[in-house]
């Protein structure tokens, strides 16, 4: 018997840990970006333009530094020079290709609401009446914000994804006795996040600056803030412990960030700037529009021949943003000819930003709808087709995967939803005036690893602090930290403290593309097995307790390692506390710092997850009642089963939104949003959620990291939407491909 495994394993079945900040979060003690106690705090407000495209021609900005309590405009006229920005160097180390938005730089306006001032005044309400005053006048230039209207601009990236992407024969679906051919669309979808993005910048002196903001990623952050202002990245401080969820925005350093440190060092005092909600759907990104075309073959008993699968997204006017849409194609189905290609189109919008799996969760709308429209022509149940089309290795690569449990996912999820009782034939099935519909969703998203270092402090209580600068949006990252620790150290989780988001401690990745369980759960897993090591040889040396009881080259394996001290496996009443092995050894604390990072494996490694989903349609409204959605992932093993849970729920709800809510709507005469704000930009509510059932395969991936898991983040979402859409299908037999599916549709 395996007491370490077993001690962790019926924790996690039986009791599994609460998350770790859910107090703090709950009580109002976590502190977020804008929260943090700074005296002498000035309030900065950003001024759009009120054009898409064009140049500022004159700006009238004296009533406003005459109104009481303001104490600066800036604009392009007098802002101080970013160094970073006269260079062309990239001054927010964006993911695209192109030309970041400088602010303040010159006149040239590229989207609707650019800022165009940054109002600095004594009061958040001064500041905000003051901001009204400022006026600008433009020579303004016809704009593009319609992506339809402009697919003759398509082109290729010129970075990343700048390949088209082709395996076996080119459009061989054309030959396949029976395809399909169809056109999905993906409007663009906002992050908005509770948490608006904020940010507290200090400067002491000229050369050095403090920064609270929201972001997922602090290095990074200081990263962009070293380029644009050229300062020495140990006098850069980036602190953002709590986010109150970001989906992404948070991946980059925006425009609104510099403009903050940009001011606070123009007027000498701190500066807060918070932007208001109609801001985070014009300047923080957004899940790109998305055109995209599929067609798909495959031979009469259901085996796929060929896809192509084309997509078209927007872009700014400055920068080229892609993101993996078509990836997913290449990978998921063993199918002998695939062809995939990207492109974009410049419109006069804000770059935009990776969002909750991003490309995939776009991709899979439409991978997984044309799967279901075929297996529908070729009469086969939609699990049983992917059945006849699953990749045992992965077809992109020709590699194996390093595991894959897919086949369990469509097993445990069908079971659980009761697929049993659905009809093939659409339109069939009823319950009083409501049609009822069931359909399916596969998602997958890479599994990856990156570095992390990991600052280990054990004291004579056994209690341990782990640091790492990682951050979290939300997901639960310190409660994974002290889980995992908890399982290795055979501590109980009350003993564990973690310290993160911060660039005073020991580098963390990003929290993004689902790695950070992986990436920072290894560290500490590392760490914890180079302190058992420490621990083992200290317990064993000459004259100590195990050296006493003749036990020799005692190794971890050989103890049990519990909340006050360590004891022999062979003899457990011979044990010593960390009190006395501290003592013994003139100790105060075992402290050691560890980076690790994951190795270049021969396999794919990748996330899958399915999505099931049963709803009920009424056909004289049009209305959509989603009664169940049970989400089924194969993550490796789940380590914290109640924060991996709470986020397959969030990634449903999401889906749910993107399905039948979510729509940024733009009125192209002025290229600007209709519906920026939460009441008109739909969200599911409370009443839209139906029961959610989350199921994980939790088996060990040999391969990924230590501890045999995979992310989940990303996978929580992708492949929901389609599952939605295919269920409305079968419930009314009218197939969607507009995406939200508003009751209008199905009229
Ligand atoms: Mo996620 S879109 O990697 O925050």
């Amino acid at each position: 018997m395996n007491i370490e495994k077993d001690f962790f394993f019926d924790k996690k079945q039986n009791n599994p840990l609460n998350r770790v900040d859910g107090r703090a979060k709950v009580t109002g003690t976590a502190t977020y970006a804008a929260e943090h106690q700074v005296s002498n705090l000035v309030y900065g407000f950003l001024v759009g333009s009120t054009i898409a495209k064009g140049r500022i021609k004159s700006m009238d900005t004296k009533s406003a530094e005459r109104a009481d309590g303001v104490l600066a405009v800036i604009t392009h006229l007098n802002a101080p020079k970013i160094p970073g920005y006269q260079t062309g160097k990239d001054p927010s180390k964006p993911p695209t290709a192109g030309q970041p938005l400088r602010i303040f730089y010159d006149n040239q306006i590229y989207y609707y609401d650019q800022p165009i001032a940054l109002v600095i005044a004594d009061t958040y309400e001064r500041v905000l009446d003051a901001a009204k005053l400022v006026k600008a006048q433009y020579d303004k230039e016809a704009h593009q914000t319609d992506l339809e209207a402009n697919l003759s601009k398509a082109k290729a990236p010129s970075g990343p994804r700048k390949e088209d992407y082709k395996r076996g024969e080119l459009d061989a679906y054309k030959k396949a006795p029976v395809k399909i051919k169809q056109e999905y669309y993906h409007p663009v979808e906002v992050h908005n996040p509770m948490e608006l993005g904020s940010i507290i910048a200090q400067w002491e002196g000229s050369e050095k600056v403090t920064v609270y903001t929201k972001t997922q990623g602090v290095e990074s952050t200081r990263n962009s803030i070293k380029d644009a202002f050229k300062l020495k990245p140990e006098n850069i401080t980036v602190q953002a412990e709590h986010i109150g969820g970001a989906f992404g925005m948070g991946l980059r350093t925006w425009p609104y960030e510099i403009a903050a440190i940009m001011g606070a060092q123009k007027i000498g005092k701190p500066l807060k700037l918070v932007l208001h909600r109609e801001q985070m759907f014009t300047n923080v990104g957004y899940r790109p529009e998305t055109i995209q075309k599929i067609s798909m073959g495959a031979t009469a008993d259901g085996k796929l021949i060929g896809i192509t699968h084309e997509a078209t997204a927007n872009t700014s006017a400055y920068e080229e943003f892609t993101e993996a849409t078509v990836n997913i194609t290449q990978f998921m189905y063993a199918c002998p000819n695939v062809a995939t290609r990207y492109r974009i189109v410049p419109l006069n919008v804000c770059t935009p930003i990776w969002m909750r799996g991003p490309g995939e969760a776009t991709g899979a709308f439409a991978l997984e709808s044309a799967m279901d429209e075929l297996a529908h022509v070729l009469k086969i149940d939609p699990i049983e087709f992917r059945l006849r089309n699953h990749a045992d290795v992965d077809p992109e690569h020709n590699r194996p995967w390093s595991s894959k449990h897919l086949k369990e996912c469509y097993q445990m999820g069908a079971e659980k939803i009761g697929w049993k009782d659905r009809k093939l034939e659409p339109r069939t099935l009823k319950e009083g005036d409501w049609l009822i519909g069931y359909g399916m969703g596969t998602g997958s998203f890479g599994a990856m690893r990156w570095v992390a270092t990991i600052k280990a402090n054990l004291q004579s209580d056994g209690r341990l602090l782990l640091q790492c600068s990682v951050n979290d949006m939300g997901p639960g990252t310190a409660t994974m930290m002290t889980a995992v620790a908890s399982e290795a150290m055979g501590l109980t989780p009350d003993k564990i403290t973690i310290q993160m988001g911060s660039t005073k401690l020991p580098p963390g990745p990003m929290q993004g593309g689902s790695n950070v369980t992986s990436t920072v759960g290894s560290a500490v897993h590392d760490v914890c097995a180079e302190l058992k090591q420490q621990i083992a040889a200290l317990a064993s040396k000459e004259g100590s307790a195990f050296h006493k009881a003749k036990a020799v080259n005692v190794k971890p394996e050989d103890l049990i390692f519990s909340s006050d001290g360590v004891a022999l496996k062979k003899k457990d009443s011979v044990k010593i506390t960390y009190n006395e092995l501290f003592r013994q050894n003139n100790l105060k604390t075992l402290e050691l710092t560890k980076e690790s990072k994951g190795q270049e494996q021969p396999y794919s490694m990748y996330s899958f997850s399915m999505h099931f989903v049963k709803l009920r349609v009424h056909p004289a409204t049009g209305r959509i009642k989603i009664d169940h959605v049970v989400s089924c992932a194969d993550a490796g093993t789940i380590i914290s089963p109640k924060t991996a849970a709470s986020q397959m729920i969030g990634g449903a709800v999401g889906g749910i939104g993107m399905a039948l809510m979510e729509d940024l709507v733009v009125d192209h005469r002025f290229g600007r949003p209709i519906n920026n704000n939460l009441a008109d930009y739909h969200v599911p509510v409370n009443a839209d959620i139906p029961n959610i059932d989350v199921l994980f395969v939790n088996k060990k991936d040999p391969f990924t990291n230590p501890m045999g898991s995979k992310g989940l983040g990303e996978i929580a979402l992708v492949g929901v939407a389609p599952a939605i859409a295919n269920a409305v299908f079968n419930a009314t037999g009218k197939r969607i491909r507009t995406l939200p599916i508003t009751p209008d549709k199905l009229m």
